[in-house]
């Protein structure tokens, strides 16, 4: 069996032409079976349940696994699963034996199909396997990357399509399975999955989990580290290590009255515990909503609960996403769109209409900008209804999908009026529940069970999820709590240099602070100097404030050592893109690509596969 595996490799070496051309037929073929980013044909046969038997070996950076697959009856000749660098050491089946397969030409996105011939009546089956050191899912942390330093740290990252470089699965977002898993790890540790969880360690460092309710794979989760649990509220808890448990339970104090407030807009929270996790800084993103353990970067950490906004929309997504799954990437803003929707809600409901209209009102101006930078370059991926044939899915991770959706759907409420689009929302999140959603057929219940062909017309549904730009009946949020900032930001940029007083800036929250920095992408060294000398930007530990400080510093042409020796520890430390991507592009636009190149060297090791690839492009760097 080993052999098919081998002689795929030496395929690999030997025709680099022809793997080209045998992966374009396999594009070509993921496209005809509906998901274009998956190699499975589940109208052949689709699996139904995962039993994983794992082991976590940090010292070899691999997982060492067996997953036993239950196949949904009707299964018909052959199962297809993506897999990517796994090396596939055996497959039986439940009496133990071996099943005929074979492994496809690799494609560096979307990695290989196995093909697992199946006799009459299989329906389980079982491969064997190793994952590879550089498993783009896998982050394997070093303990001096880790808060305590004492203990290395694994996380997975699988959306979108990284499910496959960590377990053999059929990596589509379509196909949904419930799961059950042993992992063995290192004793010191605490091994956590998106399924029920341990909440402290065991002598043997081996742990069960179980997911009753099914899944997509790219909801599939792992962290290993040494970690800690404190409970928030009845259902709702943190997972850290031990020296930011406590700092992490006062941050997301609020989780509990969240998970309520959403309960009661769109219905019972159907995964039972509600938990999150703090990661080590170099996980590449702001949140992930993995059923029942949330995983988040630690840069949310601001030490005043100013930026939980994020916890509203991981939680969200346990209705928008993970019960009601977008069909394929391209109906990726079902997803983030809804959520985005949702969060703002929780967050109006916890918190009033004034503050989540901040939020919304920054999210706006973000959306403005990308739009326009997108008009310019590439106008068709400004569409709601993305196309991604034969592209990384990660392409179609940008506001769009985001904030466009989410002011397509605010145009609806508006229209309609809230009572009657809770009522839709609420009802389609339960009738649709465990089920794929792609855009016609929303649009279908949209027309069918909300909006009148009249409403439709003044919404123009149709341009808005199908043409480019932002239409011009986008809905613009209130910002008056942002009118005295906006203000301040304009007295400083006249003549006089007018800072804002310490009795106007003692009242406001990161949010201000953003809104402020964001009027002033115009102001000059001089007063950059100014606004550090009374601020303190540099030094600050607000890693969003942080962020955009730098960015406006790093557009000049001259840099101050120490905004220089800020921007080197950051980038070093810190691995979130939504952070890296801007910073790395204002030291491009202030002429310091060759400084920007030698920090990403030296951060480059300790960043997340997706954000490599990202910046590899950006900084033109092979690894
Ligand atoms: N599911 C996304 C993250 C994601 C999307 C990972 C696509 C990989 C592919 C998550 O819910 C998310 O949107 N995170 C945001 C948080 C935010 C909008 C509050 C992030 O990480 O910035
Ligand atoms: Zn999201």
């Amino acid at each position: 069996m080993r052999k098919a595996w081998i002689f795929g490799m030496a395929v690999l070496a030997a025709t680099a032409c022809k793997q080209g051309q045998e992966a374009e037929k396999a594009i070509e073929e993921m496209s005809i079976s509906g998901d274009l980013h998956s190699y499975s044909k589940p109208e052949q046969a689709k699996v139904q349940h995962l039993d994983w038997n794992a082991e976590v070996d940090f010292d070899a950076k691999v997982i060492r696994a067996m997953a036993t697959w239950t196949l949904a009856e009707g299964a018909k000749e052959q199962v297809i699963f993506d897999t990517h660098d796994l090396n596939i050491e055996s497959v039986v089946d439940e009496t133990g034996n071996p099943l005929v397969f074979e492994l496809s030409a690799r494609d560096e996105t979307f990695g290989q199909a196995l093909s697992i011939q199946l006799p009459e009546n299989t329906r389980k089956l079982s491969i064997t396997y190793t994952t590879s050191p550089t498993a783009k899912a896998l982050q394997w942390t070093a303990p001096e990357q880790t808060e305590d330093k004492v203990h290395p740290f694994l996380y997975t990252q699988s959306q979108a399509i990284l499910a496959r470089t960590w377990i053999p699965c059929q990596d589509s977002p379509g196909i949904r399975f419930t799961y059950k898993a042993e992992v063995k790890v290192d004793p010191a540790l605490l091994a956590l999955m998106s399924a029920s969880n341990p909440q402290s360690t065991n002598s043997e460092g081996i742990y069960l989990f179980d997911m009753p309710q099914p899944i997509p794979s790219y909801l599939l989760a792992l962290a290993v580290g040494d970690l800690y649990f404190k409970p928030v509220g009845p259902k709702t808890g943190v997972y850290a290590e031990a020296s930011v448990v406590d700092t992490a339970a006062y941050e997301f104090a609020d989780m509990q009255k969240m998970l309520e407030a959403a309960e009661a807009l769109y219905g019972e929270y159907q995964w039972g515990r509600y938990d999150l996790i703090v990661l080590p800084p170099s996980f590449p993103f702001g949140g992930m909503e993995n059923p029942r353990l949330t995983f988040a970067t630690p840069t949310i950490l601001a030490g005043d609960r100013s930026l939980g906004s994020l916890v509203a929309h991981e939680l969200a997504h346990s209705w928008s996403g993970n019960l009601v799954t977008n069909a394929t990437w391209n109906d990726f803003w079902l997803n983030e769109g809804f959520t985005v929707y949702f969060e703002h809600r929780i967050m109006e409901a916890v918190y009033g209409r004034d503050y989540s209209e901040m939020l919304a009102s920054l999210g706006h101006e973000g959306l403005l900008v990308e739009i326009d930078d997108f008009m310019a370059e590439n106008p068709e991926d400004t569409r709601l209804k993305i196309d991604l044939a034969g592209r990384n899915p990660d392409d179609g991770v940008t506001a769009i999908a985001y904030d466009k959706g989410y002011h397509f759907l605010r145009l609806v409420e508006e229209t309609v009026g809230r009572e009657r689009f809770d009522v839709f929302l609420k009802s389609y999140f339960s009738s649709n529940a465990f089920q794929v959603m792609d855009t016609e057929r929303f649009l279908s219940l949209l027309r069918e069970n909300l909006i009148s062909t009249e409403e439709e017309q003044k919404i123009g549904v149709e341009e808005w999820v199908y043409g480019t730009g932002l239409p011009s009946n986008a809905p613009v949020p209130d910002a008056s709590r942002f009118v005295a900032v906006d203000a301040a930001a304009l007295a400083f940029l006249e003549e006089t240099k007018v800072l804002p007083a310490a009795k106007q800036t003692e009242q406001w929250s990161t949010h201000e602070w953003l809104r402020f920095l964001s009027k002033l992408s115009d102001a000059d060294v001089e007063r950059l100097q100014l606004l550090d000398k009374q601020f303190a930007f540099t030094q600050s530990n607000n890693s969003e404030i942080v962020a955009a400080w730098l960015g406006m510093n790093l557009r000049q042409t001259a840099v101050s050592e120490a905004v220089d020796k800020k921007a080197e520890e950051f980038l070093v430390r810190v691995g979130r893109r939504k952070f890296l991507t801007p910073t790395y592009k204002s030291m491009i636009e202030g002429g310091h690509i060759e400084r920007a190149r030698e920090i990403y060297s030296k951060a480059r090791g300790g960043y997340h596969a997706v954000a490599r690839e990202t910046l590899d492009k950006l900084l033109e760097m092979e690894s």
